[in-house]
């Protein structure tokens, strides 16, 4: 699942903004932005609204990149503000960490944002290693939901309490209730599928395909007598299977997937196969650490369990991702 990212562009380039949003979408960030030329309209957005972060460019005439900063800590101090400088002005990109931004980045290096932009949020020096930036990336989807919480449930609540202090149509306060129950039913599920808990594996993979099935894209789901396992590996299956069916939406172009969970042997073995367009998976894999994020994290995942990942993928073959515990994992 992408991480949401608000972000406030300081600059007077739109294709520069477009790199770089391609950039936050390619380390999983779903960016949305608003880019500003000028430091009044920097000053209100700052004021207006809250941001996740700032990247402001070093190349603005009228708007130097300090100018920006300064603007920046006195009108929302806390949010990270990252310089992304052309090769001349990288000097600009030095100075303005010294007085305090987040990092700097040179355009020609646009790959070295999508680390400096999770350091930022996180503020932790370094995220070195995959199971970092997976740690990171849950944090911050738990910002999003912390603040969605607030924005929205929040705002239901309040608007319905201020409905019950006078006179009120109670039609209207009924479909406010219903509004924020749907939003807590919504937040819960995106939180944890409880249907895990209750039921089990093999139920909450059923849950998962028919969430995910439509017109174009049908689901066989089987579950041969596999008994409740350890949490960690429920867990594991539950999330590297729904980060195989988000690759086989955005991905495949597929029409049908399988998954199919068993015991063979001692081993529990879960797979998702898809007939879509299939990949270089070796290439994939041996692509520098970041360029494949959600891969690695499912491997991540995996190995954190006790259990294996593997990707059986050719162009034109469909993808298998295969997923096995070993027994002394399960218990
Ligand atoms: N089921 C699939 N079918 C086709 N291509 C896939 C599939 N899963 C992954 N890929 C390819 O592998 C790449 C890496 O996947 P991933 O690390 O999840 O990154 P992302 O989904 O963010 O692009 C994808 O960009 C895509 O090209
Ligand atoms: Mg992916």
């Amino acid at each position: 699942m992408a991480v949401e990212l608000k972000v406030l562009f300081v600059g007077d380039a739109e294709p520069d903004v477009k790199l770089i949003a391609r950039e936050l979408r390619r380390v999983g960030f779903a960016p949305t932005w608003q880019r500003v030329e000028t430091p009044e309209t920097l000053r209100a957005a700052l004021l207006r609204e809250h941001w996740d972060l700032v990247i402001s460019d070093t190349s603005l005439a009228g708007l130097d990149v300090m100018h920006a900063l300064e603007t920046t800590r006195f009108a929302a101090p806390d949010t990270p503000f990252i310089v992304v400088s052309g090769r001349l002005v990288e000097s600009a990109g030095r100075q303005a960490i010294q007085a305090g931004a987040s990092d700097s980045i040179s355009k020609d290096d646009l790959g070295l944002l999508g680390p400096a932009v999770v350091r930022a949020l996180q503020r932790t020096p370094e995220v070195g290693s995959i199971a970092q930036l997976l740690l990171a990336t849950q944090e911050l989807e738990r910002r999003r939901i912390a603040r969605a919480l607030h924005d929205e449930l929040g705002q239901q609540l309040m608007a319905l309490r201020l409905m019950l202090e006078s006179p009120h149509d109670s039609a209207a306060a009924i479909a406010l209730v219903d509004q924020a129950l749907a939003q807590t039913r919504d937040f819960a599920i995106e939180l944890w599928p409880t249907v895990l808990d209750d039921l089990g594996l093999g139920a909450a993979l059923r849950w998962l395909a028919s969430r995910h099935t439509r017109g174009s894209l049908a689901f066989d789901v089987a579950v041969e007598g596999v008994p409740r396992m350890a949490f960690a590996v429920e867990t594991a299956c539950f999330r590297i299977a729904q980060e195989a069916i988000t690759n086989i939406e955005r991905h495949a172009r597929a029409s049908r997937v399988e998954i199919a969970l068993r015991r063979t042997g001692d081993e529990l073995e879960l797979e998702i196969r898809d007939d879509g367009t299939g990949f270089d998976a070796d290439a994939a894999w041996s692509r520098a650490r970041g360029a494949s994020i959600g891969l690695f994290a499912m491997r991540e995942r995996a190995a954190l369990a006790g259990g294996r990942l593997d990707i059986l993928s050719q162009p034109g073959r469909g993808t298998t991702v295969r997923l096995r515990f070993p027994p002394r994992s399960l218990r």
